[in-house]
């Protein structure tokens, strides 16, 4: 979460409305190592191109601001005149910044009851957002965030998955039911050792068997919730079972895998190679789908598959729609 020393990366187009900010906002100006006053609190940003992406990239507030920019971002999300007169990418834009901060403080408290509290929320206002507005892939990754981090890779996973759904257009499962899953689906990683998922280097054996243990300590956490659905809870347990068998924790097979868990599957895989990792920058598109389809295409679901290729690729399926079952 904290890009430079006491600064903390944010939205342009959260902060380019026209209303005096509650917050200093910083930026990265040429010649600057570290950010430097942008817009002060109280005041009225500077409308920022957001087809520049070197613009928009480079705002911050600072550590302590936090709070208030997570009110802030909410308060917008709330006033919901206003959000759904905005254009399509400033409302996704504003979903994504709420849920990415709403997932940071709720993962600090380490709290499932209030984490699954505050993912209802976000799962509606995500599922909303995408019956809404017609978002490109190409359009949401280029204002999500990609660093390495649970809570940005959780809020990722959770907009993808929503986007294939509705592609997909599964009638057996909601839209928001596949939202809330993706943002919980990697919710036992709060009980591994930090020092293990934040290793810059490889994982030997032991260190892999424990990370290994994230779907089942997810599924225990989330099975005692009340509210929690089916869908959801094996999300969490089945995202890494893989068609072919070689998965974990059970070794499942083909539709053994309940639809939800192969639709975060896939998307899952996809976050992971287009993100910023310790080890390595994040790939591009293209080529994270040309891994997918080169080394792993057997594990995911063919059909699942296909239909996040024409969305990536941004190709209409012949029969517009895909299917899966
Ligand atoms: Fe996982």
């Amino acid at each position: 979460m904290i890009d430079f020393e006491d600064f903390v990366r944010v939205s342009p187009h959260c902060i380019s409305l026209d209303e005096g900010l509650p917050f200093d906002v910083f930026a990265i100006v040429e010649g600057s190592r570290v950010p430097v006053l942008y817009a002060a609190k109280g005041t009225t940003a500077n409308p920022i191109d957001s087809s520049d992406p070197s613009s928009t990239s480079n705002l911050f507030i600072r550590v302590h601001d936090v709070e208030n920019y997570q009110s802030f971002v909410q308060s917008l999300l709330l006033d919901g005149n206003r959000v759904h007169r905005l254009p399509g990418i400033q409302r996704a834009s504003i979903v994504a910044e709420a849920a990415r901060f709403t997932m940071y403080s709720s993962f600090r408290t380490n709290n499932t009851t209030s984490i699954v509290q505050a993912t209802r929320t976000l799962g509606a206002h995500i599922s909303e957002l995408m019956e809404d507005v017609d978002v490109k892939l190409a359009e949401l990754q280029g204002l999500l965030h990609h660093d390495y981090g649970t809570f940005t890779h959780s809020t990722n996973v959770a907009l993808y998955a929503t986007l294939l759904a509705k592609k997909l257009d599964t009638t057996t499962v909601s839209n928001e039911d596949i939202a809330i899953g993706g943002l919980l689906h990697d919710l036992g990683k709060l009980s591994i050792d930090n020092r293990i998922l934040n290793k810059p280097s490889k994982l030997d054996d032991r260190e892999f068997r424990i990370i290994k243990k994230h779907p089942l300590e997810g599924f225990r956490r989330l099975t005692i919730e009340s509210g929690v659905t089916k869908s959801q809870l094996l999300m969490a347990y089945q995202h890494h079972e893989k068609v072919d068998g070689s998965g974990y924790p059970v070794g499942l097979c083909d539709q053994e895998i309940s639809m939800p868990a192969r639709i975060c599957a896939v998307v899952d895989v996809y976050e992971a190679l287009t993100s910023n990792r310790p080890y390595r920058r994040a790939l591009g598109p293209n080529i994270a789908m040309e891994i997918m389809e080169k080394q792993s295409a057997e594990h995911f679901d063919r059909n699942i598959l296909d239909c996040w290729k024409s969305i990536v690729l941004e190709e209409t399926p012949t029969d517009q729609l895909c299917h899966a079952n």
